[in-house]
């Protein structure tokens, strides 16, 4: 016998996208790096991934596959994508606007560029879908990055700026914002790991960053406030799940502590009292044996090698039950070329939020990541996350089978166990 567990009322249901991995003709800093850098990734891909992933996916060998280009050319076909959006019985969407567009040069910001991005949440609005517009996904207009990016101490001012000029222009239409997605792995992957453009490695600046990207996200939260006084604001959090490979063996522990404060609750804590949701991007499971992180052998992995542990996402929520705020889930989501794992991914995440669920989190909303296929950063378009498949060289869209069993959850608002 089957049972069906209910979400809650008006629970929100929909997929992710920003702007630069799937809009196309964006020129910002990660376009100019992508130009740069684009033959020196292509060499590197033979000894980034496994013998299993260079098979399936030889694209990574080319020195195209990572440059965005045109990307899904959605910046043209949102009305097409969104259709498909509404088809698979979304009633939410999450996407972001691009700064370099809107603001090409400082100080002055472009009335077509909001014009369009007004087009976009009408579109979706007329779908029957809720707009969660995300102000700032990691790219930065040219003129900035002459100035430092997000390392410049003056990074909240501008970014206060063009947030004034995105609320005042579209605040009406708007009532979920989010100011920065994952300021965290920005700080890991361009400042300590350096593969992410600026690529620098340097722990000091990594650490000021923390504060930077607080202040920015307080200074937008009370500025979209101002301007739009119904107004729903948060941050993009990317959460990661945690485990010492030896319990109660200290050093395991301690490395299980830092990631978690590092990763987990270091932007929560600097920013207390100025969020009005949290949210969840959830896709790493950690498992640490000083002084390394090691596999969990026997789980599955996504075509990224990124091992599929669908518990942590309620560990997660109950933990962040403690701010008694409201949850959305604005990331989840997996590579998965041939669609072998979606589905089972999807059921099991959401099985395990609606656990949480029950256990008294304030759960509203599930994004899965993604909506199309797109250009997955220094990765790529190799990397497939879409609920609908993109074939680069024509465009095309295709459903995939999982897109539609993931459409049956969001009309019914129930899980069938
Ligand atoms: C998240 C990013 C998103 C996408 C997914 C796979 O960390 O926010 O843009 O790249 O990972």
């Amino acid at each position: 016998m089957s049972e069906k567990l209910k979400f809650p009322d008006n629970f929100l249901w929909g997929a992710a996208t920003s702007a630069h991995q799937v809009e196309g003709g964006n020129r910002n800093d990660w376009s100019e790096w992508e130009k740069a850098n684009a033959e020196r990734l292509a060499k590197e891909a033979g000894s980034k991934w496994e013998k299993w992933q260079q098979d399936k996916f030889p694209e990574m060998f080319n020195s195209e596959n990572y440059v965005s280009g045109r990307a899904c050319d959605h910046y043209n076909r949102y009305e097409n994508d969104l259709d498909i959006a509404k088809e698979l019985g979304h009633n939410a969407h999450r996407f972001s606007v691009e700064w370099s567009r809107i603001e090409p040069e400082e100080g002055k910001f472009d009335e077509r560029e909001v014009e369009h991005y007004r087009k976009v949440i009408q579109a979706i609005k007329n779908r029957g879908m809720e707009p969660f517009v995300t102000l700032w996904h990691w790219t930065i207009p040219l003129w900035l990055e002459k100035k430092g990016g997000c390392e410049s101490r003056k990074f909240p001012e501008y970014f206060s700026k063009y947030s004034e000029y995105v609320a005042k222009k579209l605040g009406k239409e708007v009532k979920f914002w989010i100011t920065l997605n994952e300021p965290t792995s920005v700080i890991a992957s361009s400042y300590l790991t350096g593969v992410w453009p600026p690529q620098k490695k340097n722990i000091l600046k990594a650490w000021r960053l923390y504060k930077i990207f607080a202040r920015s996200h307080i200074r937008a939260y009370e500025i979209i406030h101002k301007n739009c006084p119904d107004a729903q604001v948060g941050f993009a959090n990317i959460l990661h799940s945690f485990e010492p490979y030896r319990r109660k063996w200290f050093l395991d522990e301690l490395m299980v502590r830092i990631g978690k404060y590092l990763t987990n609750r270091r932007m929560l804590n600097l920013t207390e009292g100025y969020n009005d949701f949290l949210t969840v991007q959830y896709y790493f499971h950690n498992r640490f044996r000083f002084p390394k992180k090691v596999r969990t052998e026997h789980l599955p992995v996504t075509d990224m090698n990124w091992e599929i542990f669908p518990h942590g996402i309620y560990r997660i929520i109950n933990k962040l039950k403690e701010h008694n705020l409201p949850i959305y889930i604005t990331e989840n989501g997996l590579a998965d070329a041939d669609d072998s794992k979606r589905q089972s991914f999807i059921f099991h995440h959401l099985w395990e939020m609606q656990r949480a669920i029950q256990d008294g989190a304030d759960v509203r909303g599930y994004f899965y990541w993604s909506l199309l296929d797109n250009f997955e950063w220094d990765k790529g378009f190799w990397p497939r996350f879409g609920l609908v498949e993109v074939d680069y060289k024509t465009l095309e869209r295709k459903i995939r089978p999982s897109a539609l069993k993931y459409a049956k959850i969001c009309r019914s608002n129930e899980l069938e166990v």
